[in-house]
């Protein structure tokens, strides 16, 4: 599965069965959380079934099922950090998605003390995302949940602001807000918006009302990369809001 594929097959995942990871898809998380937590200078913990995983409890008005494993997202409390663990973040949910693996993005809904991971003073738990076996089939309330939320989705055009309309410009940044579209974001908000001035693409965040907009635009930012590139234009972006995307 590419990571094109991941994103379009990727769901918040509300529900799991009791089976738990197997150790090799345990091992794979752990390294690959690793070398993010090294790249992104923030710290993704896998807490698998043996280090007190099966204790995170998740709302039950959101979940049903229990996981054995999740990641915790710790760090300092500040915008560049959440923007950082979005990214990062995120490209561990599509990883866990080629694995055939249910994610979901957890801020709120979930019980703080039931996380068993010690955290040095300056650190917070930003997020949880549990990472488990999913049914065949989201169960009715779950599937609800989510297609009320989704109810909400921007068209990719309210994603957008240049010289043209979207339906216009450039198929990598079509391709790029495509991906942006699809992916997840707290309550459904989808913050971000793309703006082209010259030949310059920018990342904006025009209306902050929570901090969790910076998790949104790193998440926004890895999605929108991984379209674009498949569209031909590889490229990074710059941190930060405003920010520029460099094609490579
Ligand atoms: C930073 C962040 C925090 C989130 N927190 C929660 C949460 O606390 N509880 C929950 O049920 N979903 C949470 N979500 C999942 C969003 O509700 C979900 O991504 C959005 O509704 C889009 O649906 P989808 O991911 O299924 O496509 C969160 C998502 C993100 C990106």
């Amino acid at each position: 599965m590419t990571l094109v594929e991941a994103i379009d097959k990727r769901i918040s995942c509300r529900a799991y069965t009791d089976v738990p990871l197997g150790q090799n898809a345990l091992d794979e998380l752990s390294a690959l959380a690793g070398q993010l937590s090294e790249e992104g200078g923030f710290r993704i913990d896998i807490v698998g079934p043996s280090d007190g995983g099966a204790q995170l409890k998740l709302a039950a008005r959101m979940f049903s099922g229990r996981v054995s494993t999740y990641a915790a997202l710790i760090g300092p409390d500040d915008d560049p950090t959440r923007e950082r663990i979005g990214y990062y973040g995120e490209r561990l949910v599509l990883q866990a998605t080629q694995m055939g693996l249910g994610t979901c993005w957890v801020a709120g809904t979930f019980d703080r003390d039931s996380v068993v991971v010690p955290m040095a003073a300056e650190e917070v738990l930003h997020d949880v995302i549990p990472i488990g076996t999913m049914p065949a089939r989201q169960p009715f309330a779950q599937r609800t949940i989510r297609a009320g939320l989704r109810r909400r989705d921007k068209r990719p055009a309210a994603m957008y602001e240049g010289p043209t309309p979207l339906t216009e410009a450039p198929a990598w940044v079509q391709a790029g807000i495509d991906a942006v579209v699809k992916g997840p974001s707290a309550i459904n908000e989808q913050p971000v918006v793309f703006v082209q001035e010259g030949s310059t693409l920018t990342a904006t965040l025009p209306h902050l009302k929570r901090n969790l907009e910076y998790t949104d635009l790193g998440i926004a930012k890895l999605h929108f990369q991984i379209g674009a590139e498949a569209a031909g234009t590889p490229g990074s972006w710059e941190w930060g809001a405003p920010a520029a995307f460099i094609p490579a």
